[in-house]
C-alpha cells in the first residue's frame, strides 16, 4: 500500500512529536529547519509552535495536507511536495535537518542523508532516526525488510558526513522506544556540524 492510500485511510502518527526527537532539539534556539520525509508533520508542527521556520517535504501529498490542516494560522511551514529522492534541500541553509523514519534502499537512504547533512550550516544539526535492523530480531513494528533498516555504521559512515571531521557526533547508537505492544529498536544520529 502506498503512503497516500495509507494516510488517505487513518491517521499514522499521533500528533504528539517523537519523544526523544523534542527532547534533543528542545533546548535548541529556534531557527530554520528541514523535516525531510516529513509526514503528517508531526515534528514540523511541534517545531513551528516553537518559532522554527519548517521546510516540510514528503511526496504524499494526502499526508502532508493532513499536517496543513492541523496548523494553527500564521505557522511557519512550507508544505513542499517532492520526492526526497531528487528534490534540492541546499547547502549549508538550514539550522536544524531532521530524517526520521524515512526507510529506502541503501544506496538512496545514503544519497538522501548525504543531500541532507550537506543543508546544515556550520553550528546546525542534525537528526536521524529511524528503525535499526536489530529491530527486526529484538523490537516490534516497523519495516520487516533488513535491506532498509538503519544501522550505526551506515548513518555515522563519511557517505552520509562527508568528512567526519567536519562534524561532532553527539550520539550515534540504538536506542530502545518503548510502544504500546513492546519495545522498539530505533538508530539514532544525533550531530552538530562544526
Ligand atoms: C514512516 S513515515 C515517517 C513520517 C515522519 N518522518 C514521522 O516520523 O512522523 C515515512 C514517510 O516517508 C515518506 N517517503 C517515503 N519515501 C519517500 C520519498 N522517496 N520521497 C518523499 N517522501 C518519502 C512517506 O510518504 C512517509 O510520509
Amino acid at each position: 500500500m502506498g503512503w497516500d492510500e495509507r494516510y488517505g485511510q487513518a491517521r499514522q502518527w499521533s500528533e504528539e512529536p517523537n519523544r526523544l526527537a523534542a527532547e534533543l532539539i528542545g533546548p535548541l534556539p529556534p531557527g530554520r529547519a528541514v523535516d525531510v520525509a516529513a509526514g503528517e508533520g508531526r515534528m514540523a508542527l511541534w517545531l513551528a509552535a516553537r518559532g522554527w521556520h519548517v521546510s516540510a517535504v514528503d511526496f504524499s501529498a494526502v499526508g502532508l495536507k493532513r499536517g496543513q490542516q492541523n496548523a494553527p494560522a500564521g505557522a511557519t511551514i512550507e508544505w513542499q511536495v517532492a520526492d526526497v529522492r531528487t528534490a534540492e534541500f541546499g547547502e549549508g541553509t538550514v539550522d536544524l535537518a531532521l530524517v526520521l523514519y524515512l526507510h529506502l534502499p541503501h544506496d538512496e537512504i545514503v544519497d538522501v542523508l548525504h543531500r541532507t547533512a550537506l543543508a546544515v550550516r556550520p553550528g546546525g544539526h542534525l537528526l536521524v532516526l529511524g528503525h535499526d535492523r536489530e529491530n527486526l530480531t529484538r523490537g516490534v513494528g516497523g519495516p520487516q525488510d533488513l535491506d532498509i533498516l538503519h544501522d550505526v555504521a551506515v548513518l555515522g559512515s563519511a557517505a552520509v558526513l562527508g568528512d567526519p571531521e567536519d562534524w561532532r557526533i553527539d550520539r550515534l547508537e540504538q536506542v530502545d522506544r518503548p510502544t504500546a505492544t513492546g519495545t522498539a529498536v530505533d538508530t539514532l544520529l544525533w550531530a552538530q556540524r562544526r
